[in-house]
């Protein structure tokens, strides 16, 4: 059966009021919550782990908001059963979490750590046995920092590296395993890591930045088959990249060349070469600008040929840009420094992002067209908010649920036109520490007390968990926060 068949809305003509609008899923869509273990598992040094570069970027004075860190974060490595009961509790039916690579390889490298594998092998079985399916990203940017001292992503070797810690996760849990993210948004891990520097390890190298982006290709590409051997004929392998549909502020040549310089960094430098084997002449001559293509060797396209078997989306925000002045510092589209990025006037959350459900809905026709052979699983797309507990434990978050109808409508209205969409995962499952934002951006479903560790569900989380049970979204789920339920 196709997707499209299984979305259906009633409309107006249903003869049920209350159901009016009533938005039906495809059968078998995964509703899910997404999590990174660097944001939310704290235990910084239990059971073996070693450093990662997140752990040595948030000690370092002057990097993260107020000075968080993720030591202990929202301690989900000791709450993990706990947090697994909410999810269930809510009613979803899927769960993105990531695993820590410094908890298997504590310097990234040789045997496993019998503890760290022990410790996702529970986490996976106390998901199965409540029936939410994980789907496991292996890597969300906490790199071992013994990798980064010998130049991190920028040295082909760490490529090699990364498809050696896959195939031990893949042999610890991969008979379990459906769904398998290699990558979490390889571009902020590249430009973000290694270009402007605002995330761990805070390189500024421009011109390494490209040569970290193909090594984040690449470590896909050498991980993949091994992970599919796994569970053979069950397991789909993708990786989750970061969209930003990008719209010029004019039709002038200027403000076009801007948008499709933004356009090619942030939406196809990555998709083309893992989806389609090549990263075409484009890419490969701005890339030749920057740095050189010295480090795309004879043979890694086809490395990279192998694709993937679903694409993960994760969608926050557009973009508006124009040609602007020259920037003298290193910004992360390498190569676009005489870009400037503008508001469209659109309502804002709490960390700047635009809202943009529309922008959403034709990624997917630009998806679905670019790439119609993938499979799409949404891995990301939520909002912070200002939350706070009420005395009763209420949290009320009107702003989230407006926003995760608005995207869920977009997502459905893209089914619906034939989009191959087989899951959404809203980030995130709960509070967590945001990078260099650090705790002040609440994105979760359940508001994390930091100082007790205590779990409130806010009001989104009933909201969206009803929709999970439903497989829909109803006219009547959008009732003024605290009337659900
Ligand atoms: C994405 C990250 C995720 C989270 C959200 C808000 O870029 O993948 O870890 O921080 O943004």
């Amino acid at each position: 059966m196709s997707p499209a068949a299984g979305a259906s809305s009633g409309g107006q003509a249903g003869p049920d009021a209350a159901r009016r609008d009533t938005l039906v899923f495809p059968p078998d869509f995964m509703w899910g919550a997404a999590t990174a273990a660097y944001q939310i598992e704290g235990a910084a040094d239990d059971d073996g782990k070693g450093r990662s570069i997140w752990d040595t970027f948030a000690h370092t004075p002057g990097r993260i908001a107020n000075g968080d860190t993720g030591d202990i974060a929202a301690d989900h490595y000791h709450r993990y059963k706990d947090d697994v009961g909410l999810l269930s509790v809510l009613g979803l039916n899927a769960y993105r979490f990531s695993v820590s690579w410094p908890r298997i390889q504590a310097d990234g490298t040789g045997a496993p750590n019998p503890a760290g594998l022990d410790y996702y092998d529970r986490l996976v079985d106390t998901l199965l046995e409540r029936a939410i399916t994980p789907l496991v990203t292996l890597y969300h940017w906490d790199l071992p920092q013994a990798l980064e001292d010998r130049e991190g992503w920028r040295n082909r070797d760490t490529a090699y590296r990364f498809a050696e810690y896959a195939e031990h996760v893949g042999e610890a849990i991969g008979d379990r395993i459906r769904y398998w993210v290699t990558i979490n948004e390889p571009w902020c891990a590249a430009f973000l890591g290694y270009s402007s520097g605002v995330h761990a390890p805070g390189v500024q190298d421009p011109a390494g930045a490209f040569a970290a982006a193909h090594h984040l290709m690449l470590a896909h590409g050498l991980a993949a088959p091994g992970l599919r051997a796994s569970n053979p004929g069950t397991s789909s392998v993708g990786v989750a990249l970061n969209f930003s549909p990008v719209q010029p502020r004019s039709e002038s040549a200027a403000d076009l060349d801007a948008a499709r310089r933004i356009h090619l960094l942030q939406n196809r430098l990555f998709a083309d070469p893992i989806l389609r084997g090549s990263y075409g002449a484009e890419l490969r001559e701005h890339i030749e600008q920057v740095s050189g293509t010295g480090h795309i060797r004879p043979g890694d396209e086809d490395i990279l040929a192998g694709g993937a078997d679903f694409l993960g989306v994760n969608y926050y925000t557009p973009y508006l840009v124009s040609a602007g002045p020259e920037k003298t510092y290193p910004t992360a589209w390498p190569g676009a420094e005489e870009v400037a990025f503008h508001l469209k006037g659109l309502p804002r959350t709490v960390i700047g992002w635009e809202v943009d459900p529309d922008a959403f809905r034709r990624l997917f026709d630009w998806l679905s067209a670019e790439y119609p052979d993938v499979d799409l699983v949404v891995t990301e797309n939520g909002v912070a908010t200002f939350d706070r507990v009420d005395p009763d434990g209420a949290v009320h978050d009107p702003e989230r649920i407006d926003f995760l109808f608005s995207h869920l409508r977009a997502v459905h209205a893209a089914i619906a036109d034939g989009a191959n969409i087989r899951g959404y995962f809203t980030w995130s499952l709960m509070d967590n520490f945001e990078w260099a934002e650090g705790y002040a951006m609440r994105f979760g479903l359940v508001f994390i007390d930091y100082e007790t560790q205590q779990r409130f569900p806010k009001d989104s989380a009933h909201w969206y968990g009803r929709i999970a049970r439903d497989n829909a979204v109803s006219g009547t789920t959008v009732l003024p926060s605290g009337t659900e339920e």
